[in-house]
């Protein structure tokens, strides 16, 4: 392939950018022209192709969010907003396309390369909820956003002897609370993969107590229900001073962390060597270490197994 293309749809990640900072870069590197398509899917649709050089990328390793922009476009969803993504993606030229973004992103790029229109995914999303690969881009930032959220609301709630309900993002999946929620030394996780009820999230607290803590932390996955209610619930049954905070969009900002810059420029660079040999239809990834892409039906197919031994460990090493 000589020219290619790419573009950042869904929710942002921190980490975006140094994806399409590598594939820019390596792109130019073996030779091709690189667009950037601004505004995911919607820019397909709207014909915002821009030509990307060395330079358009400089500075933004560091950066959060994305400097193409994105959005959610369910135009792109029908047969006739594919092709006249796929019309307009030939009429400048272009032989490939690399989508950052999640699994409603994924399924974009699976109904390209479907028609014909090779397309790479990158996993782009703090939600950490794809089956096929150990960890998404962004997803360690959000948890260190979240860690930091959790050292200083444990400064308070210290003093005042209370305990805190953290609401964490992650849509269904749980894994950004039970990251967090391990790193931070939360006393109790509430994820949506694990039921939990309120009775024994109390009894945890209170012997927690008992044991001599002055704090208590619940890190709540937003899948598994909202903050102001589980505090009330606590209130309810028991004697415990209880505050909550969601901690909302803070989560998707921010400067990437080393492993997420490492994420997006080893995938930026992965996905523009499957495409300049031709290969469309893939999803990268990252398994026990190692950088690799998949089928993107085979891997969009995979259920997600959360981690129950990590939980454990985590609950047993919280007392
Ligand atoms: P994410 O990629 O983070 O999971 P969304 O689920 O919102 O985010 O999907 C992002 C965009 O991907 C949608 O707005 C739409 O343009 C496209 N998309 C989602 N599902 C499909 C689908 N089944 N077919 C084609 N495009 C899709
Ligand atoms: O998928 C990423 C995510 O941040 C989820 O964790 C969250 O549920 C959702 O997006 C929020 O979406 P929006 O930015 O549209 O409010």
């Amino acid at each position: 392939m000589k020219r290619i293309a790419i573009l950042t749809s869904g929710g942002d990640a921190p980490g975006m950018n140094a994806a399409i900072r590598a594939a820019v870069r390596y792109g130019i590197y073996a030779g091709m022209e690189v667009f950037g398509v601004e505004r995911g899917y919607a820019g397909l649709l709207e014909d915002k192709f821009v030509p990307m050089s060395m330079r358009s990328v400089s500075d933004i390793i560091q950066r959060g969010g994305t400097i193409l922009r994105t959005a959610r476009c369910p135009e792109f969803k029908t047969k006739e907003g594919q092709k006249q993504g796929i019309a307009n993606l030939k009429k400048h030229g272009v032989e490939g396309l690399i989508v950052i973004g999640g699994d409603g992103s994924f399924m974009g790029a699976k109904a390209l390369s479907e028609q014909g229109f090779p397309a790479i995914g990158i996993p782009g999303t703090i939600d950490n909820d794809l089956a096929y690969t150990d960890f998404t881009l962004g997803f360690d930032t959000a948890c260190n956003t979240v860690l930091d959220a959790i050292n200083k609301i444990r400064d308070t709630m210290t003093s005042h002897e209370r305990v805190s309900i953290i609401e964490v993002m992650g849509r269904n999946c749980g894994d950004l609370a039970l990251y967090s929620g391990l790193g931070g030394g939360a006393e109790v996780i509430i994820v949506p993969e694990h039921t939990l009820d309120i009775v024994r999230i109390v009894e945890k607290l209170q012997a927690s107590k008992a044991r001599g803590k002055l704090s208590g932390i619940v890190v709540l996955a937003e899948g598994a229900g909202h903050a102001d209610e589980v505090a009330a619930k606590i209130k309810e049954i028991s004697p415990l001073s209880v505050r909550s905070t969601v901690l909302g969009h803070l989560q998707r900002g921010g400067s990437p962390s080393m492993k997420d810059r490492f994420l997006g420029t080893s995938w930026g660079v992965h996905a523009v060597k499957l495409l300049e040999k031709g290969i469309g239809n893939r999803i990268c990834g990252i398994r026990d270490n190692k950088i690799y892409d998949m089928d993107i039906v085979e891997g969009c197919a995979m259920k997600k197994q959360f981690n129950l031994e990590l939980y454990q460990m985590a609950s047993i090493v919280a007392r």
